[in-house]
């Protein structure tokens, strides 16, 4: 592991709790960065990058042979997470994409073994349905603030639940929570 990542983390978590940033955070980013251990996903997307906290997170245990796209639709955010991610010398490849997913997604081409949702709340049932043919059986579709934004996003929770397409349960952390949901 690059303990550059480490220090660009610890600092991105101080601007964070400077500047109110909504990144995950270390505990949710715990959950998630032991998703990643145990998946070793070798291509996944992310819908918002922000600073690109989530995407170091997920990236620095992994080699030279993973390969992350992250999309964020402000181009200000985005130059920012470019630097964050060069800093951290992690090894995987990873591709920020400046635009919004709804736009973006339809023309990646490729399979996924990961999708971490993390944009706006009430678009995550239409991005994962506009992602949905680039998965395959196995992989995991991980979405952020399944707790205290259950309510806003009702409609993908009540999806991955009950469409019989996915096995999904939420892993609640302190107020918060992330559904992981693995595609069937
Ligand atoms: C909660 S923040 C992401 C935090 C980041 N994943 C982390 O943990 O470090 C949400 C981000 O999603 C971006 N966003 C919102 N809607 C989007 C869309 N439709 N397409 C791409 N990015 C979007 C916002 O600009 C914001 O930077």
């Amino acid at each position: 592991m690059s303990g550059r990542a480490e220090e660009v983390l610890r600092e991105i978590e101080e601007a964070a709790r400077r500047k109110y940033l909504p990144i995950i955070g270390p505990l949710r980013g715990k959950a998630l960065a032991k998703i990643i251990a145990q998946l070793k996903p070798k291509r996944f997307l992310e819908v918002g990058t922000l600073i690109g906290y989530s995407a170091i997170l997920m990236g620095k245990n992994l080699e030279c042979d993973a390969e992350i796209i992250t999309i964020e639709i402000d181009k200000k955010e985005a130059e920012i997470a470019r630097k964050n991610i060069e800093k951290a010398e992690i090894k995987p490849k990873i591709q920020v994409i400046v635009g919004d997913a709804s736009d973006v997604i339809p023309k990646l081409h490729g399979k996924f073994d990961l999708i971490f949702l993390d944009g706006h709340k009430g678009d995550y049932l239409k991005h994962l349905k506009m992602a949905e043919e680039k998965l395959h059986k196995g992989s995991v579709v991980v979405a952020d603030n399944a707790g205290a934004y259950a309510y806003s996003m009702r409609d993908y929770l009540d999806y991955v639940r009950n469409s019989g397409q996915y096995k999904s349960r939420v892993i609640r952390l302190g107020e918060d929570g992330l559904e992981v949901s693995i595609k069937l």
